[in-house]
């Protein structure tokens, strides 16, 4: 559960507070084309600033491994964010070093500085205690407010905690506090819905849900590896055949826990346009591939999910990227939507989905998170909130 000191158990007043936020967001044409994760920091920086703090922010934006790469500087960031929070924000060429400094010297309370991706120095990744002692200079007071990066052991994530009195921020507390909850404290019964392409990234979720949760949904290109490990012949489906034994081993775990579709949909092309049809799920066609789990399936699933507390879901049911090959998962959204249980949605590509149908509203907490809400349903210890004080 939550055992941390948040922004709220500490006197921020007159401080300079050094806020990890997770600001890798999708960009295009040079301007932000999702702000969700922006918005989902605002009522941390928002309350530091109305309690007298002078905020710097410092993210990384995608891989640059180690190189100042201009198409992944964060200064679109600091320009999307100047319009959500109405007030300036001063941007600042590099995260560590004179321009970091002196910037963050001028600062008064009640202002905002963006720091450049710190992922510009390959200190970062390296978790560099020299580059952790720089970050911490800027600053009397580290906040994570990044969920979202909280599984990396970074300088800027979990470092510099070690050099500075470190809380979390407001969207750390409540990622885990719902994340939290559903591994270790859920409302009975327990539905966890697993789909996305591959087994392989799932199997430590799948290990740790299955003593927690009362039913694991499988759906998705996954569904395919657990088909061929019963026997079936799967056509041209996306199948990982190296992960056919553990497929094997997960199935005879959780016995009836564990349910696969009961139909599919399957077409003789990865096209939208492909011919396509439904079937029983039963040996795939030479020359076929499973795209989208069945409206059986969908229908089964939806009744299980309408009985249940407490739902996770991560990972779509198919390829919902195609029109043709969306109803599973857009099926899915919309039982998870109508259900009365506390309802959590992470990873990227469900997230993606339950937004474009329309639903998000009605999901009682969407994450921020991709890798960092998988390895918090693995059971993981992430080590930027480990590195916090606690509560
Ligand atoms: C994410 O998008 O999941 C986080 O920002 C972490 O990014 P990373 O996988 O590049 O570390």
């Amino acid at each position: 559960m939550f055992n941390k000191q948040t922004v709220r158990d500490v006197d921020v007043r007159g401080k300079k507070v050094l806020v990890r936020v997770d600001f890798n967001v999708p960009l295009k044409d040079g301007q932000v084309a999702d702000d969700t994760r922006i918005r989902a920091a605002l009522p941390t920086i928002t309350y530091l600033l109305d309690n007298g703090a002078a905020v710097i922010l410092i993210s990384h934006l995608g891989r640059p491994k180690g190189e100042h790469k201009p198409e992944l500087s964060l200064r679109p960031v600091a320009t999307h964010l100047e319009k959500l929070l109405g007030r300036p924000v001063t941007f600042a060429e590099d995260c560590i070093g004179p321009a970091a400094e002196t910037a963050a010297a001028a600062l008064e309370p009640g202002q905002v500085l963006l720091l450049e991706n710190t992922r510009f120095h390959p200190e970062e990744k390296k978790n560099d205690p020299q580059m952790a002692r720089q970050l911490a200079a800027l600053a009397d007071l580290y906040v994570n407010d990044a969920f979202g990066s909280a599984h990396r052991a970074h300088a800027s994530t979990e470092g510099v905690a070690h050099y500075l009195p470190a809380v979390a921020g407001f969207l750390m507390e409540k990622e885990i506090r719902y994340l939290g909850q559903a591994i270790a404290n859920p409302e009975k019964p327990f539905t966890a819905i697993l789909g996305g392409a591959k087994i392989g990234d799932k199997i430590g979720v799948i290990r740790n849900l299955l003593d927690k949760a009362d039913q694991i949904l499988i759906g998705g290109g996954m569904a395919n590896t657990f088909f061929k490990a019963q026997g079936y012949p799967v056509g041209d489906s996306l199948v990982e055949d190296d992960a056919l034994e553990t497929a094997r081993s997960l199935l005879a775990d959780a016995g009836s826990k564990l349910r696969l579709p009961v139909d599919v949909v399957i077409a003789d092309a990865f096209d939208n346009a492909a011919n396509s049809r439904i079937m029983a799920v039963g040996p795939i066609p030479e020359g076929w591939r499973i795209l989208d789990i069945g409206p059986e399936t969908v229908a089964n699933y939806a009744k299980v999910i309408a009985a249940a507390k407490t739902v996770v879901w991560n990972g779509p049911m198919g390829v919902f990227e195609m029109p043709n090959f969306a109803k599973g998962t857009f099926g899915i959204a919309e039982a998870v939507a109508a259900s009365d249980a506390v309802s959590i949605v992470g990873g990227g590509d469900s997230v993606a989905a339950v937004k474009q149908s329309g639903l998000a509203e009605k999901i009682t907490h969407i994450s921020t998170g991709g890798g960092a809400s998988l390895e918090m349903l693995e059971g993981k210890v992430l080590p930027g909130l480990a590195a916090l004080r606690d509560a």
